[in-house]
């Protein structure tokens, strides 16, 4: 089989990247090694910026968000037993997020991509690129027992931080920087209305907490917990009771439960692999960085990858010049290394460090009252809330 992008990886990235290639008529195939009902079981992130939204339109699989997305004019940020609300569409001159789950833009991306009949090959085993030095890369995998080969211009690696793509290229030619955190979050989704129409994020001395929602009626809360934390050890009545500790106590009394329906635990950790583009390999999203969640950034920075290739790879087929993917690297990564600054400044103001003593913790609340008093201070934590240009 013959394709001009080889894209691995069946993630927001990837079906992103292909649905605007196909929409502007450049032909793709994506592989991936799970199926489609494994890769929307998978629940994630759930704010998207304007930039993210407006990508997803020109991918004409906006329509659902649309409608069913919660436009977010602010957040508030809970420490010391008070809350205070960051204003982010007053602050950023008009701007805001949109609360719309991962698993849906998923679906969106999925379904429209069935329609316009570009191909997704799904359960594959072995997935390998090969050859991206020279001018004829392919991508190998084993389908049903049997060997196969595509053969493309270009391969995208959307295939996320355990992947094979950044894996293939040689060591010496990529540098990485990482910070690993030593806590998780534990998740949990539940049919139940949130306990606020906007987002909490809470700094406690018990840890930190975030109350999160995808619906009216579904509300999706995160607390801190020990890395080596088992998740049959957290009954919905513990994770109930811990969270309310963690919050102001007029959210935690006013906060519904109900029996949650998904409980998972993600290890936080901040990555990027330098340069992000080796002859005709691209990596993209998660298989080239990781951000701890507490900025909700990650979504949102495979997005501005992809229109940083996407907009590269239309100059290459259009008006033959290279241009647009030799920068590629250079202006995702600029942005990249913003993202891991504030999601790592966020992260450090907000959670109990194993280490955090009484120092830590007064700078630490010195630093929430700046901020909530600062307009200065608030507008920097807004602009890049809502997302850096690209
Ligand atoms: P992935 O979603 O990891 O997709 C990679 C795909 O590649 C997968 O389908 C996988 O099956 C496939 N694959 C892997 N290996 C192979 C292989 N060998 N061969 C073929 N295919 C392969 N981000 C935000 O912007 N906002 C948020 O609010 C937010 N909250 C989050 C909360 C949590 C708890 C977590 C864990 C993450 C959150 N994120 C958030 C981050 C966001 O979910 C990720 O950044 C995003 O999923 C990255 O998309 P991706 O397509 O690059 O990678
Ligand atoms: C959600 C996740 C985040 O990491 C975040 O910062 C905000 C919201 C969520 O899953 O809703």
């Amino acid at each position: 089989m013959r394709t001009q992008i080889a894209i691995i990886g069946s993630g927001p990235s990837g079906l992103l990247l292909g649905q605007l290639l196909t929409e502007a008529g450049i032909d793709n195939v994506i592989i991936d090694r799970v199926n489609k009902d494994y890769i929307l079981g998978r629940v994630r992130a759930g704010v998207l910026e304007e930039g993210t939204v407006g990508l997803l339109d020109q991918a004409k699989a906006g329509t659902r968000l649309h409608a069913e997305g919660l436009p977010h004019d602010g957040f508030s940020l809970a420490f010391d037993g008070r809350d205070h609300r960051i204003d982010l569409h007053e602050l950023t001159g008009g701007r805001r997020v949109t609360v719309y789950g991962q698993t849906e833009v998923t679906r969106d991306l999925m379904e429209r991509r069935e329609a316009s009949g570009s191909l997704s090959i799904y359960d594959a085993v072995d997935v390998a690129p090969h050859d991206f030095d020279g001018h004829s890369p392919f991508v190998t995998y084993v389908k049903d027992g049997v060997a196969k080969r595509i053969d493309c211009d270009f391969i995208a690696g959307c295939d996320g931080f355990h992947g094979v793509s950044r894996k293939a290229v040689p060591e010496r030619a990529i540098r990485s920087f990482e910070k690993v955190y030593p806590f998780g979050w534990l998740g949990v989704l539940a049919d139940v209305a949130p306990v606020s129409h906007e987002l909490i994020y809470a700094n406690h001395p018990r840890g930190f907490a975030l109350c999160s929602m995808r619906s009216a009626t579904r509300s999706r809360y995160y607390i801190q917990c020990a890395l080596d934390e088992k998740i049959e050890n957290w009954s919905d009545d513990r994770f109930w009771d811990e969270l309310r500790r963690r919050l102001p106590v007029h959210h935690a009394e006013a906060l519904p439960t109900a029996p949650s329906f998904e409980k998972s635990i993600a290890p936080l950790r901040s990555f990027v692999a330098e340069p992000m583009r080796f002859g005709r390999l691209f990596l993209v999203g998660d298989a080239a960085h990781i951000v701890p969640p507490t900025g909700a950034k990650g979504l949102n920075l495979a997005a501005s990858d992809v229109h940083y290739l996407f907009s590269g790879l239309i100059e290459h087929y259009r008006e033959g010049s290279d241009g647009g993917i030799d920068a590629y690297s250079q202006k995702a990564l600029a942005r990249v290394w913003k993202a891991v600054r504030f999601s790592w400044w966020m992260t450090t103001m907000m959670h109990r460090f194993p280490d955090t003593g009484d120092f830590d913790q007064k700078i630490q609340e010195a630093e929430l009252d700046y901020l909530t008093h600062s307009r200065a201070a608030s507008t920097a934590l807004a602009e890049n809330y809502v997302g850096l240009p690209f």
